[in-house]
């Protein structure tokens, strides 16, 4: 079947909604901050609540024997997706949840003096819990050094040496969008012994994904950039990893036993990590999430965010007002400025022609040091993205230095 952005919309309660936002079509080019969900996805959710609602791994009923299907089914399904086994699939509420999990887990095995890699493009998730790290073990932050903007096997050399534990990138930059040679780069960190974690946030979404090929250690990632609902992701890792790593949260269910000494008993991987009532509805809107991906395909998704990452990076050069910082990268993000406007005022003037993009630092706060600016506006696409909605940034890009007019209109 060929591909048609047009056809996909279809699948989107939110397009169903074009005109609500200033009577004009929605152009949303917001999609590495969060994307739309399919109504099969909000169906899969909404099963949880309307027909299957118990808790998982505590009952003796058939509802519950059904909510454990539904939530281990959902397990498999999203390790599938990734080429895992379902007990390296360990729930989270999200990407951020998961890098501080595996940041306490192999934090604690760390000693002072021992190096943990990151570079300057990394979202605040995938840098602040490796600064706790630092504080409570004397582990010391060093950063691969940007070759125009991209982390490569050279930029790794730079900083890699024994005493180097961790390496943890994302594999597509959220401002940027270089995408990364994760298979490479995990065989360097592997070959001083380190541990290689990847952020998925901003490729899982947009990419084939096989740990086993990639053989990273530990993978990271979100439901809601992936057509999935918000406060669901996942921790993978290898499981004799997780074996041996200690679960950031105790309490209900992650715990076989436990004595008034204080001796505790874990289960075993994934559920260790899985203190508390889970968010099954959201395994199960997620699941669903891999399935639609699958279904569409990520050959077909590449080639249509490549296409509208040219069409955006053609229009926006001719404009003439544009700088771009990322004018080769390989995903579909576009980051850019309008010359002599600040990064905000643009994106708010853009929205009042109904084109909504991010500006501002996207959490990569270490960035503006390499690009010698302090914001930057950022339009990312997805599948459900078209030709009509690229124009729409284009041609509103080009009267951005009118933004005044709107505010003092
Ligand atoms: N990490 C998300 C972004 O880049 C929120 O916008």
């Amino acid at each position: 079947m060929s591909f048609s952005p047009e056809k996909i919309r279809k699948d989107f309660p939110m397009y169903a909604k074009e005109g609500l936002y200033d009577g004009l079509p929605l152009v949303y080019l917001d999609n590495a901050a969060t994307t739309f969900k399919p109504y099969s996805v909000i169906q899969s959710q909404d099963r949880y609540y309307t027909d299957i609602t118990a808790n998982a791994h505590r009952g003796d009923y058939g509802l519950a024997h059904a909510v454990d299907v539904a939530f281990e089914g959902a397990r498999k399904e999203i390790a599938d997706f990734i080429h895992a086994l379902p007990e390296e699939v360990c729930f989270t509420s999200g990407d951020t949840m998961g890098l501080n999990e595996v940041a306490y887990g192999i934090g604690r095995t760390l000693s002072a003096g021992d190096e943990i890699v990151l570079s300057l493009e990394e979202h605040a998730s995938n840098v602040l819990p490796w600064f706790n790290v630092a504080k409570m073990t004397g582990a010391v932050v060093r950063y691969a050094p940007l070759i125009n903007g991209r982390i490569t096997e050279e930029s790794l050399k730079a900083v890699l040496s024994n005493k180097t534990k961790v390496v943890s990138f994302a594999t597509v930059s959220n401002v940027l969008g270089y995408v990364l040679d994760v298979k490479s780069l995990a065989a360097l960190a592997h070959s001083v012994g380190a541990i290689y974690v990847e952020d998925g946030a901003q490729s899982v979404p947009h990419m084939a994904t096989d740990v086993r090929s990639s053989d990273v250690d530990f993978l990271l990632f979100s439901g809601h950039k992936m057509l999935g609902p918000v406060g669901i992701g996942v921790m993978y890792g290898k499981k004799a990893l997780l074996e041996r790593m200690e679960p950031l949260f105790a309490g209900g269910e992650m715990n076989a036993r436990f004595s008034k000494t204080g001796n505790v008993s874990l289960v075993e991987t994934p559920w260790k990590f899985e203190a508390g009532t889970q968010n099954i509805a959201g395994a199960m809107g997620l699941a669903e999430a891999c399935r639609y991906l699958r279904s569409v395909g990520f050959s077909a998704i590449q080639v249509h965010e490549k296409k509208l990452r040219e069409l955006a990076v053609d229009g926006l050069k001719a404009n003439g007002n544009a700088i771009l910082y990322n004018e080769d990268a390989e995903s579909g993000i576009v980051t850019f400025n309008v010359k002599g406007v600040f990064a905000q005022d643009a994106a708010g003037y853009l929205a009042s022609k109904g084109v909504y993009v991010r500006s501002g630092q996207h959490c990569a706060k270490l960035l503006p040091e390499v690009l010698s600016c302090e914001a930057t506006v950022r339009a990312s696409i997805y599948l459900y993205n078209t030709e009509e909605d690229i124009e729409r940034l284009v041609q509103a890009s080009k009267h951005a230095e009118d933004f005044l007019d709107v505010f003092f209109a």
